[in-house]
């Protein structure tokens, strides 16, 4: 068979990674995929003359790459305006497309999945989640005869990493951020990490995979972790929980709820040991019951390897056709979702206090499951001394517990923020 010929926008770290591994393994996936992949012309803002580029020609003008001797066009480049108009191009231009970009996927996959049913062409995301796990082939494949009840996923690295530094060492936010940067792991803007956007990105395509849903970026609930503190992560601990960042989707009679946020998760949970930039998600399928799937979520070679994963199934003829947007579950509302609750009540250390938060709570029809009150008072700018009251609650809907922390709030002992951290366990 002629060999499937590629153009790649992008030179790099991706983009180096997949000219090496197809290199490397090249007899292996010609084996698979029944024909070569050849790699006909890399296209991106500079040269970069010591990388091999084997037979390809290299070219600034990313326009070359929807000449007519390219099949597939692989976006590597990232960002959003010139990464969408390129795909556009390339179905536009009977092209096929392979991409490992979250957020055009996450924002405009709609569309694309369309125009790609319209043009006939195949669009490939594999990469775009978790990087080297191969969670959409398994969401779209391996799972294909599941009704998937829910999905809970640590799918940004570098959010796994500062919180796996803050609990192995103590380290507060800001220091272990700023040794991910010196690693690598983390962008000298890290916003798009640790605030948790990259996450709803990932989640919104997991979610519109495992429910047939359309792609929602805009109803994923999404907070990061720039507010958790070490000492949330040792009253955590004592209570038998790991914090970790979670995008967690569910399914429900009321509605698929898709959010993302720092959650406490029992500690001999699997996902709690999922530690530094690993990445892993847990699927609960009605068939299958609980799958786990866990690798690296990012790097030139595991993500390569998920690009080669689309590409051979493009040469095979076997691309998946998606099927987004065939269910029609509304999105819930993040007011509605129900969920445990932990609390740091940071309140004056007097007789009574306790039990005024939880007369507050009990009002509300929350019942507290567990609670902490710890003895040593920590001294604040008013000189006042202050006791943090921990308290784990059951499941509530979380307007509930909004309108319930409003009124302990604004109790005269209660001398700070009050810390929320959402509680689930993944059972
Ligand atoms: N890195 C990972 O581990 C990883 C994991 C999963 C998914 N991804 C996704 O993979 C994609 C690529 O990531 P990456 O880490 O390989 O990025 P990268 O190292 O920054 O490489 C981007 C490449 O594209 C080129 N480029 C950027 N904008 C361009 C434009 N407007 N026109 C022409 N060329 C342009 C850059 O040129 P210069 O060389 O001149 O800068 C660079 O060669 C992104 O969507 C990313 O989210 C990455």
């Amino acid at each position: 068979m002629d060999p499937l010929r590629i153009g790649i926008a992008g030179l790099g770290t991706v983009a180096q990674g997949l000219l090496e591994i197809l290199h490397a393994n090249s007899s292996e996936i010609t084996r698979r995929a029944g024909r070569s992949l050849s790699v006909v012309r890399v296209a991106s803002r500079s040269p970069k003359p010591s990388v091999d580029l084997g037979t390809a020609d290299f070219s600034t003008d990313l326009s070359t790459l929807h000449d007519a001797d390219i099949d597939v066009v692989v976006e590597l480049i990232g960002g959003e305006d010139t990464a969408l108009q390129l795909v556009r191009d390339a179905m536009a231009h009977k092209q096929s497309v392979v991409t490992a970009n979250k957020a055009i996927i996450a924002r405009h996959g709609n569309e694309l999945v369309a125009d790609a049913g319209r043009e006939g062409v195949m669009l490939g995301f594999e990469a775009a989640v978790a990087g080297g796990v191969p969670i959409v082939n398994a969401l779209t494949r391996g799972m294909v005869g599941n009704r998937v009840q829910w999905i809970a996923g640590i799918i940004n690295g570098t959010s796994n990493y500062i919180l796996t530094a803050m609990a192995d060492h103590g380290s507060t936010f800001a220091a272990a951020l700023q040794e991910a940067q010196g690693l690598g792991y983390a962008e000298a803007d890290p916003a798009f990490d640790v605030e948790g956007v990259d996450a709803a990105h990932k989640l919104t395509i997991l979610a519109a995979l495992a429910f047939d849903t359309d792609f929602r970026f805009d109803a994923v609930y999404t907070e990061g972790i720039t507010h958790i503190t070490t000492e949330d992560i040792e009253y955590a601990r004592e209570l038998g929980y790991a914090i970790k960042h979670l995008g967690i989707a569910r399914s429900s009679q009321d509605g698929i709820e898709a959010r993302v946020h720092p959650c406490l998760i029992p500690r001999n949970c699997m996902l709690a040991n999922v530690d530094d930039v690993m990445n892993a998600v847990l699927v609960h399928a009605d068939a299958a019951g609980p799958t786990l799937y866990y690798g690296a979520g990012a790097g030139a070679r595991p993500t390569a390897s998920a690009v080669i994963a689309d590409l051979v199934a493009m040469a095979r003829g076997d691309a998946v056709d998606f099927k987004v947007g065939g269910a029609d579950h509304g999105a819930l509302n993040m007011e509605q979702v129900e969920t445990a609750y932990y609390l740091r009540v940071p309140s004056l250390d007097e007789p009574g206090v306790f039990a005024r938060v939880a007369t507050i709570l009990s009002e509300h029809a929350i019942s507290i499951e567990g609670a902490i009150q710890r003895e040593r008072a920590v001294h604040v700018d008013t000189s006042a001394s202050w006791v943090p009251i921990i308290i784990l609650t059951h499941r509530v809907r979380e307007h509930v517990m909004t309108s319930a922390l409003k009124a302990v709030q604004a109790l005269p002992e209660i001398v700070g923020e009050i810390m929320r951290i959402r509680v689930e366990q993944l059972d």
